[in-house]
């Protein structure tokens, strides 16, 4: 039951915390695509860590992390957040990169400011975490892999060009930031596409953690205001070098309501009282820039379009308990000049403490039917709170 989860709006929809409840049935979890930019929240006990590029699995002992090679990856993050996780006393050796995944240069993250700053007003908002300049440089055929990057030689050799091309980093700067990092790095660099048929071999389960979400696709997303990489499920297997017919289901994520952080077309967006209440309530701040998101109502046409793309088998609706205690709540059924919703009646009961479909109030259970039945796609968990436990499952899950 290999499995692949993906969000389905434009990130943040909570995979961090679906990843941490399913991974207990899995022997591996793995990330396929995007890099630091992404970010979730882990809790230990009352310790608190935002994890940006190691997969949310870390924090369970049984299972083995993977950072497929379509990742683009920063040696300094993944240093320090190593770092970070083993003086919160948690075992990271099992950890493994793909020896041909990118790697994010200093280079990079100021391209990434440069060109930002460049386009100004139309500026896409990035997270200035060199994402997009490392993609390009890989698809432009001069990008720094794994195994470039820990070969002494062919690191320097591939820094002198670099340091050609920029007039903000010198060679000598670049190789005395890449040396040490490179050290680190060595010990974790495989053949991971390997490791994982090996797995799929010993009929071992793997978890597949897609970053960002559907709409932030390169190709399927609301372009040119997306990340670089692919983010629907399809990447998984390029990103981590695994055939298709080894995937059995797909696990899409959905917030009960909508949200976006950067620049771009959002046509649910709240503008109003009921936006700030759902921003404060959600928490809806950046986990990796801390920037306040854009808060909306649920777009059903956008949403079932994303269960299309990505060939969702299990929804997860997130956050619903975000919405109580609003008088009432819209979604959007359909797109014409302006988006037509459809207008349910609030509820005012604390949910979060509620583990059964059947307890949930009736405009609540109203809600979620709706939604499942627009997009014909089986909802099999929501979530009512960021408590691990806070969660309603329909029937059994796989
Ligand atoms: P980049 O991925 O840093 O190039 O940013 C491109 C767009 O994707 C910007 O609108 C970012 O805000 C957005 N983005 C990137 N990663 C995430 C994420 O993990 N959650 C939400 N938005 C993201």
């Amino acid at each position: 039951m290999n499995s692949i989860i993906v969000g389905l709006q434009w990130g943040d929809e909570g995979k961090g915390k679906v990843v941490d409840l399913l991974s207990p049935s899995f022997r591996y979890v793995v990330r396929f695509q995007g890099g630091n930019n992404a970010g979730h929240t882990l809790v230990l006990g009352d310790q608190v860590i935002a994890l940006h590029l190691v997969p949310s699995g870390i924090l369970r002992k049984e299972v083995q992390c993977i950072i497929g090679n379509g990742v683009v990856l920063d040696p300094q993050v993944l240093v320090a957040e190593l770092d970070k996780l083993e003086k919160m006393g948690v075992d990271t050796s099992l950890l493994r990169i793909s020896s041909i995944a990118h790697i994010i240069l200093p280079i990079h993250r100021s391209r990434d400011s440069s060109q930002e700053e460049k386009l100004g007003s139309q500026k896409i908002g990035t997270t200035k975490r060199g994402i997009g300049p490392t993609y390009e440089d890989k698809i432009g055929r001069r990008g720094m892999r794994v195994c470039d990057f820990i070969d002494p030689k062919i690191r320097q050799e591939k820094l002198r060009s670099f340091a050609q091309n920029s007039s903000e980093h010198s060679y000598e700067d670049l190789e005395a930031w890449s040396a040490p990092l490179a050290q680190k790095l060595a010990s974790c660099a495989c053949d991971t596409p390997a490791l994982l048929h090996d797995a799929i071999l010993a009929k071992e389960p793997i978890l597949f953690e897609g970053a960002q979400g559907t709409f932030l696709d390169i190709d399927h997303g609301s372009y040119p205001y997306v990340t670089s990489s692919n983010t629907v499920s399809g990447a998984a297997c390029a990103g981590a070098g695994v055939g298709p017919t080894h995937i059995q289901y797909v696990i899409g994520i959905a917030k009960a309501y909508l949200t976006r952080v950067g620049s771009g077309p959002f046509a649910t967006e709240l503008f109003d009282e009921v936006g700030e209440t759902i921003q404060r309530v959600g928490g809806e701040f950046g986990a990796t820039t801390g920037r306040p998101r854009r808060c909306g109502w649920l777009d059903l046409p956008q949403l079932k379009r994303s269960c299309m793309l990505n060939g969702v088998t299990h929804l997860c609706l997130t956050k619903l308990d975000v919405l109580s205690g609003l008088e009432n709540i819209f979604v959007c059924i359909d797109h014409q000049e302006d988006p037509i919703y459809k207008k349910f009646s609030g509820w005012s009961e604390d949910i979060t403490n509620i583990r059964n479909f059947e307890d949930l109030p009736q405009n609540c259970r109203e809600y979620i039917l709706f939604i499942e039945d627009f997009i014909k796609t089986p909802i099999k968990m929501v979530s009512v709170g960021p408590d691990r436990n806070a969660n309603i499952f329909r029937g059994s899950f796989f």
